[in-house]
């Protein structure tokens, strides 16, 4: 079954998009600034098919339209900022252009990082794809990198692979985990859930302690070497293919 396009009032897609109020859009509208497919777009009714090639057809004010909706991108998470949109300081959306922190749909995490871990987080403004990546039905596993303040016993794989390890304030067990060591103070941790702290306080009930956390692959999508912190940059088909990839 073919999946119908959906379409939007030019006005109305400008304005979820950021770019004004719907009356601020109207006035760009008709004073010529919007270009579709080389013409000006003048009337704010006009119906346009919302796909992301529109990205590639459209111009504002002489710039290419921001991603229509349906946006998912990675983005390489520095130490220092907060996963979250209520909290003061610095937060991942203040790292995104600031017309995308007036979208609608807003555009969330894919689950959190936390304030002190680095490294891979995507996020998206389609809640079904969000979903699909964080329900443990799908299985997407994430991978850690550990730093450690005391070395390996040489049992925390096993315990962590088992199974069944309860974390202090939590009734059901954790789910296997597969851990591989690196070095004395240094391990990688694959988690197939998403638990509060979790790394952290997996370590901490094997009596060590994670003095330094970094995700750098969720499914089979790794972080690129060349995206940096801070950096951001929109998820191809490929790459969504990459984050089921490993998934059963
Ligand atoms: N586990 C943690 O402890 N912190 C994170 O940010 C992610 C997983």
């Amino acid at each position: 079954m073919s999946k119908s396009i959906p379409s939007a009032r030019l006005d109305r897609l400008l304005a979820n998009l950021g770019y004004g109020t719907r009356r601020e859009v109207q006035g760009l509208i008709h004073s010529g600034r919007v270009i579709l497919d080389g013409e000006a777009e003048t009337d704010p009714a006009q119906h346009v098919y919302v796909k992301a090639d529109l990205a590639t057809r459209m111009t504002v004010s002489g710039e290419p339209l921001d991603p229509p909706p349906g946006l998912a991108l990675m983005i390489h998470k520095p130490l220092g900022v907060t996963c979250s949109h209520k909290e003061t300081g610095a937060l991942i959306y203040s790292l995104l252009p600031e017309r995308w922190r007036r979208r609608d749909p807003v555009i969330s995490t894919v689950g959190r990082l936390d304030k002190e871990t680095s490294g891979l987080l995507l996020m998206t403004d389609d809640g079904a794809l969000l979903h699909r990546i964080i329900s443990p039905r799908h299985h997407v596993p994430k991978r850690y990198q550990v730093t450690l303040d005391r070395p390996l016993n040489g049992d925390e794989a096993a315990i962590f692979a088992a199974g069944g390890l309860m974390l202090e304030g939590e009734e059901k067990p954790l789910l296997p985990a597969e851990m591989e060591v690196v070095g004395p103070k240094q391990a990688t941790l694959t988690l197939h859930e998403g638990r509060y702290h979790q790394v952290r306080r997996m370590f901490a009930a094997v009596g060590n302690h994670v003095t330094a956390l970094h995700r750098d692959r969720i499914g089979l999508l790794d972080l690129p070497a060349d995206l940096e912190p801070g950096a951001y940059r929109l998820l191809t088909a490929a790459d969504i293919e990459q984050v089921f990839g490993a998934s059963a």
